[in-house]
């Protein structure tokens, strides 16, 4: 197993396929690694718990960007590429949107949506384009308050902005950024965008797309095949399921910080300015907090919602509640319409997302 552990290398799409057998050699002999110059791999529950908690040593604020440090400049930066004290002025003003009763008011909304691409479901469909993608999508426009006029253009910048980089190039950014300061001058997430300033309001909008659409997409992909895997297709004990398949099958995998100062993690010296990858997917395993089994699927387990799936510490994810909902309603919806769905019988999993995330490419299943 040792050359396993010495080949695993995160930014390698094909090491992350199927991380799972590299991540438990490292758990046991490496838990942390440089497969990259500068780069180090962690991998245990508890230095990934370290490296999310401390914000003053483990930063963001280099994710995804070489932007240099001004005021001026974190206004473009998205709200997990800020460090405090910019993130905790940002995430107080932000956070009432996602306050557990407006997420609440949108079940209606929710049911509605899935029910309506459930009944478009035919023989021999695949979950994926049919159902997974375009749900987050509607949501996410439900949750962002769009009207009717601008859904069909709304559900297309959902669908192509998937990353941080060079999106204020693209052709459709001057219609987006366009409706996006409309919406920050409106009631948009309980009108908390009018407490921003009109770049940080454009930049937010932007950035639930890509926080919330792809990563919700993998969560219902990985979710259906997981409860039909374990033949747990039914809706008793569903919210305990999701959890565990959010705990197995993270969308994503890990989260990058810098090291602010030189700093030893697990007795491994970090430099100021080196990577630190700390492994979700492989903390939500480890059998050090989960037990032996860590790899079964077992949704009664204690302590569940501990999973990492959502991040932790200071940047943990805003929207948890509304992917919590979204799944449960999504699985409800094809349980209740189709309780003998099954995978096609020559389903193989191919894998979905960047280096950072994972789902299935195509969820190809028989309706019954
Ligand atoms: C299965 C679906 C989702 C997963 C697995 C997920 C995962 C995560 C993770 C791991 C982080 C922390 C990133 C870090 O520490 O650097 C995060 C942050 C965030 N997520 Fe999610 N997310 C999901 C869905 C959503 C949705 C639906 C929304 C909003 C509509 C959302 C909004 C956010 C926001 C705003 C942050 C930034 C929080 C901050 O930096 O303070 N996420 N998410």
């Amino acid at each position: 197993m040792t050359s396993a552990v010495a080949a695993f290398n995160p930014l390698d799409l094909s090491h992350t396929d199927d991380p799972y057998p590299r991540l438990a050699a490292l758990r046991r002999e490496r838990p942390v690694s440089m497969p990259l110059p500068g780069w180090h791999v962690v991998v245990r529950d508890a230095d990934v718990r370290a490296v999310l908690a401390a914000p003053e040593v483990w930063s963001s604020r280099r994710n995804n960007t070489s932007v240099p440090e001004t005021a001026e400049a974190d206004r473009g930066l998205a709200l997990s590429q800020l460090d405090p004290p910019a993130h905790t002025r940002l995430r107080r003003l932000l956070s009432p949107a996602f306050a557990r009763s407006i997420v609440a008011g949108l079940e209606p909304v929710v049911r509605e949506r899935a029910e309506t691409l459930a009944d478009q479901l035919k023989g021999g469909a695949d979950l994926v384009p049919a159902f997974a993608a375009p749900l987050p999508r509607a949501v996410l426009a439900a949750f962002c308050g769009v009207g009717e006029g601008d859904a069909a253009e709304y559900d297309r910048w959902a669908a192509g902005f998937t990353d941080l980089l060079g999106h204020r190039a693209r052709p459709e950014w001057p219609a987006f950024e366009r409706w996006a300061l409309r919406a920050a001058e409106g009631p948009a997430l309980g009108g908390v965008l009018g407490r921003l300033d009109r770049t940080e309001a454009v930049t937010f909008l932007h950035f639930l797309i890509v926080a919330g659409v792809p990563n919700l997409r993998h969560a219902l992909g990985n979710l259906v095949l997981r409860l039909l895997r374990e033949e747990h297709w039914r809706t008793d004990g569903l919210a305990e399921a999701i959890e565990e398949s959010l705990r197995l099958d993270p969308p994503a995998l890990w989260q990058m910080r810098t090291a602010t100062r030189d700093a030893v993690l697990a007795d491994t010296p970090v430099r100021a300015g080196e990577r630190v990858i700390a492994v979700v997917a492989s903390a939500n395993r480890d059998p050090a907090r989960w037990g032996e089994d860590a790899d079964a699927f077992r949704p009664g387990r204690a302590g569940l919602r501990a999973h990492l799936a959502f991040g932790k510490g200071p940047h943990a994810c805003l929207g948890a509640s509304l992917t919590r909902l979204q799944l449960r309603v999504a699985a409800e919806v094809l349980i209740e319409r189709y309780p003998g769905l099954r995978l096609a019988p020559d389903f193989r999993f191919r894998r979905a997302g960047d280096f950072m995330s994972r789902g299935p490419a195509a969820l190809p299943v028989l309706l019954e």
